[in-house]
């Protein structure tokens, strides 16, 4: 068994990226500048969005942290999407999700002009990475391919079973699997809280992507042997034996799955730094309008 480890991948491709932005210096080019929209004290995004702003500090990106407290309105928060919507120094930014009840996200999304949607969850960008056209994929399934591609793991023919048919990772990630190319070419099952026997899908699975939020859901006699188990799940559960009371793990029972892997995802240390990795490299190609002048 080979752990896929994100925490080494994420910090090759950072200094990747940071090599990079010294060559526009050199050159006295533009920055590249991320955004972040944090409304509200949900803990776990305030964690999340810190790590994408410390992360552009490493790399040398230019960040800005926009926060508002949980009772911002929707026309507040769609106002400050205008403004960096207009702002010309900013190349990407993300509202960070969930949002506030009160507020409609589908809304928010569409307000974001697509040139700036680094998060790939406008629909523009969604319908072009669903025809194969040049387009900012949605975060965490860039970072999965890009886990894929840089492991070499192969992927043409293979069967792949999606747990979770989420906007932002499953059904994106059923559809890149399935795009021809690698990495892709898969025959791909989408599954989720209807499917009949979902043991006996993923037993079927050359790769399993598990996204539906369950801590530990997916046990050992699920996987076949030599499964390549990608774990998206981020979940704190209860722990006495630790300091803080409590620890993260996936989707997946890892000490079972584990050793009947061929490669899998470790969490923390996994997909989630992939994610933050995949949102610097979007803005990356904003800031040199790679797929949109
Ligand atoms: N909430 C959970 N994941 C994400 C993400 O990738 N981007 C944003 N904006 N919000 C999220």
């Amino acid at each position: 068994m080979e752990l896929l480890d994100g925490k080494v991948l994420s910090e090759t491709i950072k200094a990747e990226l940071a090599a990079e932005v010294d060559k526009i210096k050199q050159a006295g080019g533009k920055i590249p500048h991320l955004a972040a929209v944090l409304v509200g004290e949900d803990p776990a995004s305030q964690v999340y969005v810190k790590s994408k702003i410390r992360s552009c500090e490493q790399i040398g990106f230019k960040s800005t942290l926009v926060q508002r407290p949980a009772e911002t309105t929707e026309a507040e928060l769609l106002e400050i999407v205008q403004q960096l919507n207009d702002d010309p120094d900013v190349d990407g930014f993300i509202v960070q999700l969930p949002l506030p009840k009160h507020i409609n996200e589908e809304k928010v999304t569409l307000a974001i002009d697509y040139r700036k949607d680094v998060d790939g969850f406008h629909p523009v960008n969604f319908g072009r990475m669903a025809q194969g056209m040049p387009a900012f994929l949605p975060a965490t399934p860039f970072g999965i391919m890009e886990m894929l591609r840089r492991y070499n793991i192969e992927t043409s023919g293979k069967h792949c079973v999606v747990l979770g048919r989420s906007n932002i990772v499953g059904t994106p990630m059923s559809l890149l699997l399935s795009r021809k190319g690698y990495p892709g070419d898969c025959t791909v099952t989408l599954t989720h809280s209807r499917t009949k026997d979902l043991p006996a899908e993923v037993r079927r699975a050359d790769i399993v992507v598990a996204a539906i939020g369950i801590p530990q859901f997916v046990k050992a006699d699920w996987v076949k042997d030599g499964a390549v188990v990608i774990d998206v799940g981020i979940n704190r559960i209860p722990d006495a034996t630790r300091k803080s009371g409590s620890r993260l793990v996936g989707d997946v029972d890892f000490d079972g799955v584990a050793p009947k892997c061929s490669h899998i995802t470790p969490v923390p240390g996994g997909v989630g730094l992939m994610t933050v990795t995949a949102l610097l490299m979007n803005t990356l190609k904003a800031c040199r309008k790679e797929i949109y002048s």
